[in-house]
């Protein structure tokens, strides 16, 4: 039942809400939390003098994780949800962080899943902490499920996370196939001298396993700030490097025009490849994203500069359709879409880690 619709002030309707629910996380990647040495020496070797003025630094991670009554309750998320459905949104997705280290997520996904309206019900993990909530997860209404998995190698995926746990990362991805999630995604964040060596390895585990599978550019959005365009393996570049090694047929996206990846079938008919290419090819045009931060605050767009705290409505006396006008009003200030690469460009303080994928 909609009450009226998102839309913003550049003509797109707003279909899709990610929620993070917490904003920490039990892994430290290079392209979101770098921490480990073996980060800051990977961007050490990759600097660009030349390009940069200014010598080589690493930003140390801001560890300002929210305490707990500063995140939004199960509650309040649940109320966010029913409020947006009203509003035409029907696809949720749950992030973090790190969504697995919030206790009880099976409930929120009860909660979420019994709303009416609610179509899509997905979650971003990197699946270390899966195997332990996946049945629990799959009987409170989660349908889809995808894993953060950049590497194939323990060695690469160490370097890659900061963390071991390639193992159980993979045992996740088999579990949730195993417990019927459809599709089971993986997303792979390419970057240039690390593990774009393993794109042919990586797509080739999609087709044996039936996965969906989605390359993504590395995007500015690096607690490090060590981004640089040379890191990018652009999408044109990964796709070629594909159809060299496989034969692979391009999946028409007339049926999801805010559809963000390139699919393309496997012709053997067993798995899917798709390129996420934010940078190169920006898709801001047909963005249907809004955002909702662990803490409250709405983003209009992941490199927006300004958030939108709703935590003095919804612990104040605000009532759902005060609620529902504040979301309309700020979505039609969305920006009409990202900047990298101009040189205006402005990395958003938070990193994906708080943002939320
Ligand atoms: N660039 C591209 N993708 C990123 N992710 C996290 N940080 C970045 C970045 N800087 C991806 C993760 C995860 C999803 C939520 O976002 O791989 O799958
Ligand atoms: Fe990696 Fe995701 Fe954790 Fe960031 S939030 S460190 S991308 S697992």
């Amino acid at each position: 039942m909609s009450t009226g619709q998102l839309r913003d002030s550049h003509g797109r309707v707003m279909r899709d809400l990610r929620i993070s629910i917490t904003d920490r996380c039990n892994f430290r990647c290079l392209y979101c939390l770098p921490e480990t040495e073996e980060a800051a020496n990977f961007y050490r070797s990759r600097f660009d003098a030349v390009r940069n003025p200014r010598p080589f630094s690493l930003q140390p991670i801001q560890y300002d994780w929210k305490p707990r009554d500063r995140l939004l309750t199960y509650e309040e998320i649940e109320r966010m949800v029913r409020i947006s459905v009203s509003l035409g949104v029907d696809k949720i997705r749950i992030t973090g962080g790190e969504p697995l280290l919030r206790k009880g997520v099976p409930e929120l996904i009860g909660r979420v899943s019994a709303i009416p309206g609610v179509r899509d019900l997905a979650m971003t993990t990197n699946g270390f902490l899966f195997a332990r909530h996946a049945t629990a997860l799959r009987a409170a209404g989660l349908q889809r499920i995808s894993f953060s998995m950049d590497s194939l190698d323990p060695v690469n995926f160490k370097k890659m996370t900061g963390r071991e746990g390639q193992a159980e990362v993979v045992a996740a991805i088999a579990l949730a196939r195993e417990l019927g999630f459809k599709p089971v995604k993986v997303n792979a964040v390419v970057i240039r001298g690390l593990n774009d060596h393993e794109l042919e390895a990586l797509a080739e585990f999609a087709r044996e396993r039936e996965l969906t599978l989605r390359f993504i550019e590395f995007m500015p959005l690096d607690s490090g700030h060590a981004w640089q365009r040379d890191l990018v393996v652009s999408g044109r570049e990964i796709l070629e490097r594909l159809l060299a090694r496989f034969d692979l047929t391009p999946i028409d996206p007339s049926g999801n025009p805010a559809e963000t990846a390139r699919r393309h079938a496997f012709a053997d008919g067993r798995g899917e490849l798709g390129i996420i290419a934010p940078v190169t090819e920006p898709f801001c045009g047909h963005c249907n994203r809004l955002r909702l931060t662990a803490d409250g605050r709405i983003r209009t767009c992941l490199f927006s500069l300004q958030e939108h705290d709703l935590m003095p409505l919804l612990r104040g006396d605000a009532t759902d359709a005060e609620i529902a006008a504040r979301l309309v009003s700020i979505v039609q200030g969305k920006e009409a879409g990202h900047r990298i690469g101009q040189a205006d460009f402005v990395q958003p303080a938070r990193t994906m880690s708080c943002i939320g994928g």
